[in-house]
């Protein structure tokens, strides 16, 4: 089935909190074997709530594309911690932050996407000074109240999609990341060089917070609803 169109990246988002929309119980039985154990090493139900919800999210939209019940989605695991399928027809990632998930998948090649929240109480200064650029820090340094934080927040999805969309997560040093801002948006990654990555700030309705997604490719990217998945 191909959902994409004429488009060739999608993004969707997801409420993952327990007042949400999102049925538990319907969301743990669609989970893997792995995922379930992966559930009950978490202490709090809070956690493993949001992690029952996103996974089983995950795998409803994988199942959408890719014509499989939802729970027998063959989801592996490279060896920094990226998922993918063994396929080159669909390529995913997903967030999140606190109850909100975001899921990007595509069909042209590796997506990385991250998502955090406004009200994240977070020490701008010194994260910055440790893991921002010389000209992130300037930028950030030109900017007062809401519009730094938010900037912050901003850079700060920007660097963790390009960190994620080839998987290799922490081992790319945050510093080797620098994002270039157009007219007050992040608007391309000037290093690290290889491999070429665009990326896109995603601005979600009612979110409060800042979304990125990077690709190894220019995308044509649509946000979708999760209502109209099954249409
Ligand atoms: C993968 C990483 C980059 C992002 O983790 P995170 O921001 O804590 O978590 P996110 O919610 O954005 O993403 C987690 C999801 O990404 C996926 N993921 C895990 N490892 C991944 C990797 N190496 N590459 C791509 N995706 C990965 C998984 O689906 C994971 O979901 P799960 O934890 O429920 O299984 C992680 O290495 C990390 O620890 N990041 C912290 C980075 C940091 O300190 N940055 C400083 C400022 S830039």
């Amino acid at each position: 089935m191909n959902k994409f169109g004429d488009e060739d990246t999608h993004v969707y988002h997801a409420d993952i909190s327990d007042g949400g929309p999102l049925d538990l119980e319907s969301c743990w039985r669609v989970l893997s074997g792995a995922e379930k154990a992966r559930v009950e090493r978490f202490h709090f139900d809070l956690h493993r709530h949001r992690y029952v919800r996103a996974h089983g999210q995950m795998r409803r939209i994988l199942a959408a594309y890719l014509d499989l019940p939802a729970d027998s989605i063959p989801i592996k695991t490279e060896t920094r911690g990226k998922p993918f399928i063994d396929t080159k027809e669909l390529y995913f990632n997903m967030s999140h932050s606190k109850d909100v998930a975001v899921f990007a998948l595509s069909n042209r090649g590796h997506v990385g996407i991250d998502v955090e929240l406004f009200d994240r109480k977070v020490e701008i200064d010194d994260l910055s000074r440790h893991y921002y650029t010389s000209s992130e820090q300037e930028l950030l340094a030109n900017l007062t109240g809401v519009e730094r934080s938010r900037m912050f927040f901003w850079l700060w999805t920007a660097k963790e999609a390009r960190m994620k969309v080839t998987g290799e997560g922490l081992a790319l040093d945050p510093r080797h990341i620098d994002v270039v801002v157009e007219h007050g948006w992040p608007a391309a990654y000037r290093l690290p060089l290889e491999p070429w990555a665009s990326l896109v700030p995603v601005v979600l309705e009612n979110l409060g917070g800042a979304c990125t997604v990077a690709s190894l490719f220019k995308p044509n990217l649509a946000v979708k609803r999760l209502d109209d998945l099954n249409s």
